[in-house]
This record gives C-alpha cells, structure tokens and sequence, in this order.
C-alpha cells in the first residue's frame, strides 16, 4: 500500500467575507500525479498556495508527510506555528507558477544554487553539481551559464522546475507552468514534468492542458465553486463526465 504524502481534510479558506474553499478533502499517495483542472476562479490556485503556505486557511487540517502544515491543532483551540517552523515546512514542496520569477542577474546555474546553498546550507562546488544535474535533467546542459534573458520562455520555465526540485522536495506543486509560453514553447515543459512523473515524483498540477491531463495523471480533480465537484481516472472522467458541470466544462476546455 502506498504511502500518503498529503492528506487535506475539510480545508476552509475565505478571503475577507468571501469564502473561496468550502471544504475540501484530497489525499495524495506518493508517487500520484493529480491534475486539477476547473474554470478560472474555482479555487485551485488557492488550494496550492494553503498547501505551500503562501495563504492561511481558516478551517480544517493539511498534513503533510506526516506534519500539521502551519497550524497546531488542540481540540478547539488552532494556533498558527511560528515562521521558522512554517519555513521549514515550505521547504517540504517545491512550486513553479505560470511565471518563472528567476532573478534576472544570475545564470540559470546560479539561480538553482541559491536556494541550496542559502537554505541547503551547501558549500558551492556541491550547489553547482545538484544544479549541473537537475538543468542536464532539464535538457540545460548547455545553457547553465545563460542568463534568464539570453533564454526562451520554455527554457526558463525548465530552469525554474529545476531550481525547485533541486531543494529535493516531497511534494511537487505546478500552477499552469504553460499558460504564459509561446504555444510552440509548452510541449518542452509537459516533457520535463512527464520525465519527472515517470520517475516517480508526487505531483499536484494544476493545468489546462487537457489532454496532457489525460496523458500523465492518475488521478483528475475538478473544482467548482471551491469544492472538489468530481474526482476519478482521466481515461473515465474525460470520457464519461458524471457531473453536468464538469462536462459542460469538458465542452468548453481544449479536450477533444
Ligand atoms: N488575494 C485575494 N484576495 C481576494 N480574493 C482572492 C484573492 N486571490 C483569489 N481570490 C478569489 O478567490 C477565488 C479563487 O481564486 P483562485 O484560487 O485564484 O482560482 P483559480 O486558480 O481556480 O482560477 C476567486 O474568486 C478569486 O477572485
Ligand atoms: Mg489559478
């Protein structure tokens, strides 16, 4: 039986009186890769950023490996951790968003080495050898001495998959890494990500890459309105929609 990596249970999460995750349960096995797929404004960017806390979340429990993502929970009584502890925790998933935010005055060597070296506490010859293999890992090889500028679209979304997975997180999280490339740009992206499913990482993407939803996930999760409206296998869900909102939102996606 496989191992859980993230069990969200009953996650509540409102931005003033607006309540955008109305009770969401999902646990992850290691090794799964999840799609969440949804209209704009459903919630899944909220959902990554409560698991990564980059967001409070004022009701229910994320557990991670084994851990109370930044709340310590005692019967009623919910206290937030300290930042140190929720800094630690941070550093138990990686995250790439839509935009790449690589520091423009470093090559894309130097920006996978930051973190190892400034959190990782490494020494540089051994921040340079994990980057040198994560940007090979990436097809960078040749490009590690490349400033973000010098690079395309694609190539820099690759430097940033590599600089957060290069921190040996335990949980991946992807926020549409496509949605801002070039469309002759996205497939070099979903090869990175498909390589790093092969290889067993545990992932949760959110994408509107439909069909490379299909391909790579072994589970799919829709969200509507804040909730998870249906889950299942790709090759069923696509197929066979159990709610009308998810096929009325097949209907309008890029999934033919
Ligand atoms: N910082 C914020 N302040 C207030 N409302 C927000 C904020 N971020 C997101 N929201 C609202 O939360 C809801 C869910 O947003 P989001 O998680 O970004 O959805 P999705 O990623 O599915 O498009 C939306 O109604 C959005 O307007
Ligand atoms: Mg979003």
């Amino acid at each position: 039986m496989a191992k859980t990596i993230l069990d969200i249970k009953g996650l509540r999460k409102t931005y003033g009186i607006h309540e955008v995750l109305k009770g969401v349960d999902c646990a992850v096995q290691e090794g799964e890769v999840i799609s969440i797929i949804g209209s704009s404004g459903s919630g899944k960017t909220t959902l990554l950023r409560c698991v990564n806390m980059l967001e409070e979340f004022q009701g229910g429990t994320i557990n991670l490996d084994g851990e109370e993502i930044g709340y310590r929970v005692d019967g009623a009584s919910r206290r937030r951790k300290s930042e140190k502890e929720i800094a630690r925790q941070r550093a138990l998933t990686g995250m790439a968003f839509q935009q790449f935010n690589l520091f423009p005055h470093m090559s894309a060597a130097e920006n996978v080495m930051l973190g190892l070296v400034k959190v990782k506490k490494m020494t540089n010859p051994e921040a340079r050898a994990i980057a040198e293999r994560w940007l090979d890992r990436v097809g960078l090889a040749a490009r590690a001495n490349h400033y973000p500028g010098q690079l395309s679209g694609g190539q820099q979304q690759r430097v940033a998959i590599a600089r957060a997975i290069a921190m040996s997180p335990r949980l991946m999280l992807f926020d549409e890494v496509t949605s801002a490339l070039d469309p002759e740009l996205v497939g070099e992206v979903l090869q990175v990500i498909k390589g790093l499913a092969a290889d067993g990482m545990t992932m949760l993407l959110v994408t509107h890459e439909m069909r490379f939803a299909y391909e790579v996930s072994s589970r799919v999760i829709f969200m509507n309105q804040g909730v998870i409206c249906e889950e299942g296998d790709p090759k069923e869900m696509f197929v066979r929609p159990k709610t009308e909102r998810l096929a009325e939102f097949l209907k309008t996606s890029s999934f033919n």
